[in-house]
């Protein structure tokens, strides 16, 4: 098992933190606020760690668990402390109310700006962001449908995501984030129109 490191201390960051040491892993959460971030980790438990906003990370893996907004100013505050980590954008995009509008248009998406922003040969992959938070949280097997354009990087995503008792769902080069971020919007259209948000996206595979 390895150790992870997780930037943002809302609902998905304790979310996949919880699983993440569920499954063996260690954990270090790290947020702007250094009360707020003691205070998770120690509601994780004794494998959870605080990090310092900014310093680099303990973990290999990055998970970027922040709002789209702070994502590229995140990683522009971390600057070189990022180099060589496998950075993962969990990021929703949409704007406004109803969340039926992306920020990005087509062509670009929040993970592809998040990897213009990181320093050379760190990689991001998008992953989890069709996921509910709260779904996860339930510990049940589900698809987490990931992109990325570096094969070590979504490898070791891959093998993450399957460590938690995910399924992995490769869905190709890191152009695809925008149709997963879509994918998000499809979800919230989803939930909002009859089916709840107790649902999650699933491929069914038929070979
Ligand atoms: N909720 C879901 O079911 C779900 C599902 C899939 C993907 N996502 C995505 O996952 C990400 C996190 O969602 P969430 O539900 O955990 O949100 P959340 O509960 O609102 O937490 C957001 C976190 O981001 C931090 N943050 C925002 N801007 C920041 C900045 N500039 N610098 C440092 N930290 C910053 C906040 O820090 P402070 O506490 O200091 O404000 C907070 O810890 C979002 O991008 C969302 O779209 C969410």
């Amino acid at each position: 098992m390895s150790s992870i490191s997780i930037i943002g201390l809302g609902g998905m960051a304790r979310a996949l933190a919880e699983r993440a040491l569920a499954s063996g892993h260690d954990v270090e959460v790290i947020g702007r606020d250094p009360a707020k971030t003691e205070e998770l980790a120690a509601a994780l438990g004794s494998r959870a760690t605080a990090g310092s906003f900014g310093a680099s990370p303990a973990g290999d893996i990055v998970i970027l668990a922040v709002t789209h907004a702070g994502g590229v100013p995140v990683v522009r505050q971390y600057g070189d402390a990022l180099a060589g980590k496998v950075v993962v954008d969990i990021s929703n995009t949409f704007v406004g109310a109803d969340a039926t509008v992306l920020a990005t248009p087509e062509g670009t998406s929040g993970a592809q700006e998040i990897a213009k922003a990181v320093p050379a040969g760190t990689h991001v992959v998008k992953a989890f962001n069709t996921v509910f938070g709260h779904v996860l949280a339930r510990g049940s097997r589900l698809d987490v449908f990931f992109a990325g354009d570096d094969a070590a990087a979504k490898a070791t995503v891959a093998a993450f995501i399957e460590s938690l008792g995910l399924s992995p769902r490769d869905v190709g080069g890191l152009e695809m984030a925008h149709w997963l971020e879509g994918a998000g919007l499809l979800m919230m259209g989803l939930a909002r129109s009859g089916a709840g948000f107790d649902i999650a996206l699933r491929a069914e595979l038929l070979g």
